[in-house]
C-alpha cells in the first residue's frame, strides 16, 4: 500500500473551500490536483496540478480522475455517474458516488431521512408550482428545487396561496416552516476504517431575506442535551451511510428543542471556516485526514470565533474593491480570507473573516464592527 504522501489526490471543484484544502494539504506535503471550469478559479494559482474543465461533463470528469488515487469533491454540483464510473475503476471517490448522487437531490434527501428515521420537518413532492395549489393547509412551507439550488437560491418561502407568483419553476418540494428557535450546524467526519469525530456545534445567523448565512458564532449557545442531541444525529448519519469524508449538517432547533436535520453537505462547509483559527484540527484538515484513512485529529476548541462572510455589495458588479481591510485588520482577533475571485456580484461570496475572541458579546460587538467597516464593491 502506497504512503498516504505518495498517493495522488484530485479535488473537483476550485472555489474557496478547494482553496483552503490546499492550504491544509501543504501541511502534509500533498499536492492536490484539482478541476474547475473557471481558469481563473481561487485554486488556479494555487496549485501546479490545476485542470481547466466542466465538473459537469462524464469524459472530462473521467479524464481528470482515472490517473488519481483518492478523488474528491468541494462542490455537490459534479456529474455522480462519473465519479461511480472512477469508483468502479479503482479510483478511491470519498465522498462516496451513490452518497452524492442522494444528497445532489433534496428529494432523494429527505426521502432518505423519512425512511430512516431521522428527524426533519415533514413535506411534500411536487412536480411544480402548481401543485402547491392543492395544498394550501400545508403552509406556511418553503418551497425547494429538487437539484442545483445553493446559497438559499433553491429556496423560496411561501406563506399563503398568495406568493404562488413567487414560486419556483420545476420539481421540488414543499417543506413545513420549523418554528426555528435556533440554527445549527455540526461537522462530523468518517474514514474508512470507521473512525468518526464531531466538531462543536456552530450557530448560524441568517441574512434577513437572502436565506444566506449572515455570520455565525462558535460554540453555538444552546443546552448540553441538545448539543449531544446533534451530535449523535450527526455520528448515526456517516455510520449508517457507511459515508467516508467531512459531512456537514444542518440543523434546526424548534421551540420543542427538537432538533430537526435540515440538510447535508458532503465536504468542508461554510459553517467550518473559523476551524482554522478556533479549533485545535480544522475542518480541512479533517476532510483530508478521512479520505486519507487517517485517524482524526482532536476538534477542541481552542477559543470562542465567529465568522462574517465577506459578500459581494448589493448594486455593485465588476473587478473587487476591498474596502476598510485595514481598519479590520487592526482589531485584535480578526483574521482576513479573501478568496481571490476577481469579479464581486452581489451577495457573492468574495471571502470570510474570522473573530476569535474571549466571550459571544465580545465577538458580537466585533462582527458589528466587521460587518460596519468591510465592504466589497466594484471599480
Ligand atoms: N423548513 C424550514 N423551516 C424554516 N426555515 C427554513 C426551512 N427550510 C429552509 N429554511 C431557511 O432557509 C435557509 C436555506 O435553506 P436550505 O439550507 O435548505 O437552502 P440552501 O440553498 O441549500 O442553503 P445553503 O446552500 O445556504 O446551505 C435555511 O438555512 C433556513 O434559514
Ligand atoms: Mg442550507
Amino acid at each position: 500500500m502506497k504512503a498516504f504522501t505518495s498517493l495522488k489526490a484530485g479535488v473537483l471543484g476550485g472555489g474557496q473551500l478547494g482553496k483552503m484544502l490546499i492550504q491544509s494539504a501543504a501541511d502534509f506535503n500533498i499536492d492536490l490536483h484539482v478541476l474547475d471550469p473557471d481558469g481563473e478559479a481561487p485554486c488556479s494559482k494555487l496549485t501546479p496540478y490545476f485542470t481547466q474543465g466542466s465538473l459537469q461533463e462524464h469524459d472530462t470528469v473521467v479524464a481528470f480522475g482515472k490517473d488519481m488515487d483518492v478523488l474528491t469533491i468541494e462542490i455537490e454540483k459534479v456529474n455522480a455517474q462519473a465519479l461511480s464510473w472512477l469508483e468502479s475503476n479503482g479510483v478511491q471517490v470519498y465522498p462516496q458516488p451513490h452518497i452524492v448522487r442522494m444528497i445532489q437531490d433534496k428529494r432523494e434527501q429527505k426521502k432518505y431521512y423519512q425512511t430512516h428515521g431521522f428527524p426533519t420537518s415533514d413535506f411534500i413532492l411536487i412536480n411544480n408550482p402548481e401543485d402547491i395549489k392543492q395544498h394550501s393547509s400545508f403552509l406556511p412551507a418553503f418551497q425547494k428545487s429538487a437539484k442545483d439550488g445553493y446559497d438559499g437560491r433553491g429556496v423560496q418561502k411561501i406563506n399563503t396561496l398568495e406568493d404562488i407568483g413567487k414560486a419556483l419553476p420545476g420539481e421540488g418540494l414543499l417543506e413545513k416552516a420549523v418554528d426555528i428557535k435556533k440554527e445549527i450546524s455540526v461537522i462530523v467526519s468518517r474514514n474508512a476504517k470507521g473512525q468518526t469525530s464531531t466538531f462543536p456545534a456552530v450557530e448560524l445567523v441568517y441574512h434577513e431575506g437572502q436565506n444566506l448565512v449572515d455570520y455565525l458564532i462558535a460554540p453555538a449557545d444552546i443546552a448540553t442535551e441538545i448539543e449531544e442531541k446533534a451530535k449523535s444525529l450527526a455520528l448515526r448519519l456517516v455510520k449508517e451511510l457507511e459515508f467516508v469524508g467531512l459531512l456537514a449538517v444542518e440543523m434546526f432547533v424548534n421551540q420543542q428543542d427538537e432538533v430537526l436535520i435540515n440538510e447535508i453537505a458532503p465536504r468542508p462547509h461554510n459553517s467550518g471556516h473559523q476551524t482554522i483559527e478556533a479549533n485545535i484540527t480544522s475542518q480541512y484538515e479533517q476532510h483530508l485526514r478521512a479520505i486519507l484513512g487517517l485517524p482524526p485529529g482532536d476538534t477542541a476548541l481552542v477559543c470562542p470565533s465567529a465568522m462574517v462572510n465577506l459578500l459581494g455589495e448589493p448594486g455593485y458588479q465588476g473587478e473587487a474593491n476591498y474596502q476598510g481591510i485595514e481598519k479590520i485588520l487592526a482589531v485584535p482577533g480578526v483574521h482576513l480570507h479573501l478568496y481571490g475571485k476577481k469579479i464581486t456580484k452581489p451577495y457573492r461570496k468574495m471571502g470570510h473573516v474570522t473573530i476569535t475572541g474571549k466571550n459571544r458579546q465580545e465577538l458580537a460587538e466585533k462582527v458589528n464592527l466587521v460587518k460596519k467597516s468591510c465592504k466589497v464593491i466594484s471599480y
